[in-house]
């Protein structure tokens, strides 16, 4: 039993490159398998510290909720999966720092979101709140499409799917770019591009190298300190007007193909700041 803990529900290769990083550290920690895991308040866990990796993020919201209420601190915090895990949550947060974000409204009914959207005028972006890699977004290019989608997503979309969060389309060049904050530090950046308008790995863009400007630096770890993210990914969308905004922060990121792109050794820096809150603990 060791006092430092890896919370994860599959091993991808971020994970297995995490697992390699605390090997180099030398360090003595436990893989726990979510899963698997059965917690009770009246028990008590070896861990000071425990680094959140679960694909779910339900569940990494929930063990990490659970293990703090045992007293283990773990990164990212669950305030902070809260936040990121949120869309409106995350833009919520943005707008009260003053950090730029693409224009950004939220409506709770089909009939209301179609005048938001007629306010903001076509194309418009409708996403859900809660999701990933880039599923289930859609481009509105005029009042057709957007009644159709609506319609959609009150008739067949769950609880969720009421909340209409609805976005301007940033006309980007054909890529985003995610930038690495850790421990309040930008620590690298790559571009993400795609000739599609959605820009995910997971979606087939390809990861290239994205120098850290001043620029890119200062808003991405403004970005982090909103939502108070210590081990965050945050996606920037160059507008052609207003310069840098951010448009999603990340908390459980996934780093495998940015390794070798930014030559920064992103596990090994995540591992280290999860060790350096053992110190704390
Ligand atoms: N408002 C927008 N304007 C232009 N492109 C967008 C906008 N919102 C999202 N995208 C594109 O879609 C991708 C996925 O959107 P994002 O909000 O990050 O959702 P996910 O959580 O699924 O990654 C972004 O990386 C970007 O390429
Ligand atoms: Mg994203």
């Amino acid at each position: 039993m060791a006092d430092f803990a890896i919370l994860y529900d599959r091993v991808r290769p971020d994970e297995k490159m995490l697992f390699d990083a605390l090997d180099a550290a030398g360090v003595a920690y436990d893989k726990v398998y979510v899963p698997q895991l059965k917690l009770t308040f009246e028990q008590t866990v070896p861990w000071k510290v425990a680094l959140e990796r679960c694909v779910s993020q339900s569940r990494g919201h929930a063990v990490t909720r659970a293990l703090e209420g045992l007293g283990v601190r773990v990164v990212n915090p669950s305030h902070v999966i809260e936040l990121c895990g949120d869309k409106l949550a995350t833009n919520a947060r943005l707008a009260a720092a003053g950090v730029p974000t693409p224009r950004t409204g939220v409506a709770f009914t089909a009939e209301a979101a179609l005048e938001l959207i007629e306010d903001f005028g076509y194309p418009v972006v409708i996403k859900p709140t809660v999701g990933s890699w880039g599923r289930l977004l859609s481009k509105i290019n005029d009042r057709d499409a957007a009644e159709a989608v609506l319609e959609h997503k009150e008739v067949l979309g769950g609880p969720q799917h009421q909340i209409f969060y609805i976005q301007e389309l940033i006309r980007k060049p054909e890529r985003d770019i995610r930038a690495f904050v850790v421990g309040g530090e930008t620590i690298g950046a790559i571009y993400r591009t795609s000739e599609h308008w959605v820009t995910n790995t997971a979606r087939g863009a390809k990861a290239s190298k994205c120098d850290v400007t001043p620029d890119i630096a200062d808003l991405a770890v403004r970005a982090a300190q909103a939502v108070e993210g210590e081990i965050v990914a945050i996606d920037l969308l160059e507008d052609p007007a207003r310069g840098l905004l951010v448009n999603e922060i990340n908390h459980t990121m996934e780093f495998k193909n940015s390794v070798s792109t930014t030559g920064v050794d992103i596990p090994a820096r995540i591992v280290a700041h999860a060790l350096e809150l053992l110190q704390y603990a």
